[in-house]
């Protein structure tokens, strides 16, 4: 049932509220911006707030019980319009590279911001994560925020009217759901997904090098100086970005004679993962021995942005006034490849107004 509970902690039963709004603080033009608290049984947490879909907040238990934040997350409002880079936000219309913003469709060609230039990065100036989306909270035994957002034909270059909806999910399991769903009015493209920066150790200040991470993957896509890929993939198998079994990240991640070590300054890959099916299945796990905290990620999607916070310089600051510093969280984007609308050998990632764009990925906590 949906409901503000926004009015009283407690509901009719007298039990406290999975789900809870509060303000979160205005915009520049004078739009209201709030955040849900979302809680499951165990007690975790999960804070969105509406604005951009960005996860504000997301605790994990350590292996003494003790849950605390796992994401680089601002404290207020006014820290993300300072510009932080896509922290814990919802990423469209487009996510990842579109090489020189530009594509054709039906032999049309489109021309996209180039805001990470020469290429178009994460949907453009004013992507999904810096808008504000309409939120409605479901007050279930695993709680639920829903968002949607109608991208107008046009915005930020991309053709046709896009209803975008975004379910996220706190389970009685300790996982986060995301749910992706998106129809068109013209034929478009889509590649949708969260950016949140992990941090398993639930202190920002750390890094995020003696992480271990597996990834069901044995393919790259592997790309070329500015990141956009060169149309081929390429065997995991020997290499520095081989995670079938698990490897601490910071192991090879300065392999100076490695071209695609080199082009990412580190980590900043799409993998393809071995299972191509677009069945709900575990893509990704990682686990931080200080605290036992493991993540698995279990996607519908073909492949994974895996970007170990090379380009992080302490400038944006999180939680308690901390710069969030050079490899002090990580990212695990499930997704199509990048580039995709150019590389006519991916994927598709184009949406045609009969058609329903579809994807979930969960992350799920435990410790061992
Ligand atoms: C990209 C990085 C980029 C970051 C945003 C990641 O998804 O792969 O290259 O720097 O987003 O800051």
């Amino acid at each position: 049932m949906a409901q503000s509970p926004s009015k009283t902690k407690k509901n009719t039963a007298g039990k406290v509220n999975k789900i809870e709004k509060s303000a979160f603080g205005t915009l520049p033009n004078g739009s209201k911006v709030d955040l849900y608290t979302l809680r499951n049984s165990n007690g975790m947490e999960v804070q969105i707030t509406n604005f951009g879909g960005i996860i504000t907040n997301l605790t994990a238990p350590d292996k003494k019980g003790k849950y605390a934040n796992v994401t680089l997350a601002c404290d207020s409002l006014k820290g993300y319009l300072k510009g932080v880079p896509y922290f814990g936000a919802l990423i469209g219309r487009f996510g990842n590279r579109i090489a020189k913003g530009k594509f054709t469709l039906e032999g049309k060609e489109y021309t996209l911001a180039t805001n990470n230039r020469p290429n178009a990065l994460h949907g453009g100036r004013k992507g999904f994560d810096k808008v504000l989306w309409t939120a409605t909270p479901i007050d279930a035994a695993e709680p639920q925020l829903k968002l949607n957002y109608t991208a107008a034909d046009g915005e930020e270059g991309y053709p046709g009217k896009l209803d975008v909806e975004v379910i996220y999910t706190l389970q009685k399991d300790n996982s986060l759901k995301i749910d992706y769903k998106a129809t068109t009015d013209k034929t478009t493209v889509v590649n949708l997904t969260n950016h949140t920066y992990f941090n398993l150790s639930g202190d920002a200040s750390n890094d995020i090098l003696n992480h271990e991470l597996s990834l069901a993957a044995d393919k790259l896509v592997p790309v070329d100086a500015t990141l956009i890929p060169t149309g081929e993939l390429t065997a995991v198998a020997g290499t520095p970005f081989d995670f079938t079994k698990p490897h601490k990240i910071g192991e090879r991640i300065n392999e100076a004679n490695d071209a695609q070590i080199k082009y990412g300054k580190g980590y900043d890959h799409c993998w393809v993962f071995t299972d191509a099916s677009n069945k709900l299945k575990n893509v990704a796990s990682v686990y931080e021995a200080t605290t036992g905290r493991v993540m698995e990620v279990f996607t519908t999607e073909p492949a994974i942005q895996f970007y170990s916070g090379n380009f992080l310089d302490g400038s944006a600051i999180v939680k308690g006034g901390v710069p969030a510093k050079f490899r002090s969280g990580f990212c695990l984007e499930t997704q199509h490849y990048p580039d995709s609308p150019n590389q006519p050998n991916f994927p598709t990632t184009v949406l045609k107004p009969n058609e329903t764009y579809r994807t979930t990925t969960v992350y799920k906590f435990s410790v061992k």
